[in-house]
C-alpha cells in the first residue's frame, strides 16, 4: 500500500495545529503508521531538504524546521502521496486554494505549516530518513470496506 511522509512544521506546532492536520488526514480516509514528536536535528534537516540547498532560502529554512518541535508522521491510502499534497495545497499559502491547510491558515512561504513527500520514490526515500522499520505500524483499520 502507497505511504507518504507528512511533517507538521513548527509554525503547524506552535500555532496548536497538530490536531486539526490530523483530523483532515483521517476523515479523508487515510491511515495512520508512525507518527513522532520530535526535535529536528540539523543534520537532518539538511538531508531532507538536500534538493534545495543551493537555492537562496535552504539556510533560513534549515533554522526554521531546527527552531522548534515538529510531527514527523507516514500516512497510508490508494493515492496518498497525491492525495496529500491535495489536502496541503500549494507551496505558496497566498495562493493556495482555500479548504487545502496551507490555504485555509497560512500566509507566508517560509511559514507553510506543512511538509508532504512530492511523489512516490521521495516518499521512500522520506520516509526511511526520517522512520526506522520498527517505528511504523502495518494495521487494518475495522470495516474499512463500508465505512469509504
Ligand atoms: P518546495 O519543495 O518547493 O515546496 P513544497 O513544500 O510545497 O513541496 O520547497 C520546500 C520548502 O521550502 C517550502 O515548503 C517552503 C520553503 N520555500 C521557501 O521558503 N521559499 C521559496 O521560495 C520556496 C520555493 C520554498
Amino acid at each position: 500500500m502507497e505511504r507518504t511522509f507528512i511533517m507538521i512544521k513548527p509554525d503547524g506546532v506552535q500555532r496548536n495545529l497538530a490536531g486539526e492536520v490530523i483530523k483532515r488526514f483521517e476523515t479523508k480516509g487515510f491511515t495512520l503508521v508512525g507518527m513522532k514528536f520530535m526535535a529536528v536535528p540539523r543534520e537532518l534537516a539538511e538531508k531532507h531538504y538536500d534538493v534545495h540547498k543551493e537555492r537562496p532560502f535552504f539556510s533560513s529554512l534549515v533554522d526554521f524546521i531546527t527552531s522548534s518541535p515538529v510531527v514527523a508522521m507516514v500516512w497510508e491510502g490508494e493515492g496518498v502521496v497525491s492525495g496529500a499534497r491535495t489536502l496541503i495545497g500549494a507551496t505558496n499559502p497566498l495562493t493556495a486554494a482555500p479548504g487545502t491547510i496551507r490555504g485555509d491558515f497560512g500566509i507566508s512561504i517560509g511559514r507553510n505549516l506543512i511538509h508532504g513527500s512530492d511523489a512516490i520514490e521521495t516518499a521512500k526515500t522520506e520516509i526511511a530518513l526520517w522512520f526506522g522499520e520498527d517505528e511504523l505500524v502495518s494495521w487494518q483499520p475495522a470495516a474499512s470496506s463500508w465505512l469509504y
